[in-house]
């Protein structure tokens, strides 16, 4: 006999509970993660059109949790070749929002403009150059964003500890009760010191430091546990922060 849905429900929590703690399957999927990077895995999709550097498992986590929250205005800091802005776009107009993504990017390609910028949902698309961290870039995001609401923010771009400090400092005030930051490549801390070849970031400088130090100076914000639980392969575990105060 099919399961109604609150039984579906209530089995997959059982289900998850028992997966997250399960040490050798978490095991396994760290090990696959290390091996992952090694491909250079997450350059491997592309979001109708575009590449999007990212885990599949994540855009899923991400769409849900567009799904739930309705954000009217997502912010992405670090979009690289555009793929994760059209999939936010693509999700803004799906849900009805009329709202928009608003793309912050240091180091905007003209060929990346250019595909974005003629993509089928660049109405749904406003760029912002310049560093995520500088002053300008945050005001001209401020006057985007305007008295929209429920705004969502992504946090993707530079990911050593410093950086991501200043950008969770920065954005935060754009996040209302129920709504999300979500901080990418948390995953760094749990790497080998190795995994990232020659990059700035590593265990002890990365995202997930970052949130550590953000969380014990902000109240308004806690991780949401239920992805990672869910997610296992995911580049942003712990990296899910609700917004509990307004
Ligand atoms: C991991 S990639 C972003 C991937 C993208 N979000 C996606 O899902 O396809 C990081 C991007 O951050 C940009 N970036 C680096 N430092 C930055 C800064 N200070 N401000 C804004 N963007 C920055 C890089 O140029 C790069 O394009």
């Amino acid at each position: 006999m099919f399961e109604n849905d609150a039984e579906f429900e209530t089995r997959k929590q059982r289900d998850i509970a028992a997966m997250a703690a399960d040490k050798e399957f978490c095991a396994l999927g760290r090990a696959w993660f290390t091996e992952s990077f090694r491909h250079r895995y997450s350059y491997n999709f592309r979001w109708m059109g575009l590449p999007i550097i990212q885990y599949p498992a994540d855009i899923i986590a991400m769409q849900e949790l567009i799904w739930q929250i309705k954000p009217h205005t997502v912010i992405e800091t670090g979009i690289a070749r555009g793929g994760s802005l059209a999939f936010y776009a693509s999700m803004l107009e799906m849900t009805g929002s009329g709202g928009h993504v608003i793309g912050v990017e240091l180091a905007l390609g003209d060929e990346n403009r250019k595909a974005i910028m003629s993509h089928p949902l660049s109405h749904r698309i406003k760029l912002v150059d310049g560093s995520s961290i500088a002053v300008e870039t945050i005001a001209k995001v401020k006057a985007i964003v305007g008295s929209n609401a429920p705004v969502l923010v992504v946090l993707d771009s530079h990911h050593d500890h410093d950086h991501v400090l200043a950008e969770l400092r920065a954005y935060e005030r754009f996040v209302k009760k129920a709504s999300y930051i979500v901080v990418f490549d948390t995953v760094i801390e749990h790497l080998p010191e190795n995994a990232l070849g020659d990059r700035p970031w590593g265990p002890g400088n990365n995202p997930k430091s970052a949130i550590d130090v953000f969380l014990k100076e902000n109240a308004r914000f806690e991780i949401d546990r239920s992805y990672d639980d869910k997610l296992h392969l995911s580049v942003c575990p712990g990296g899910f922060l609700r917004c509990v105060h307004d």
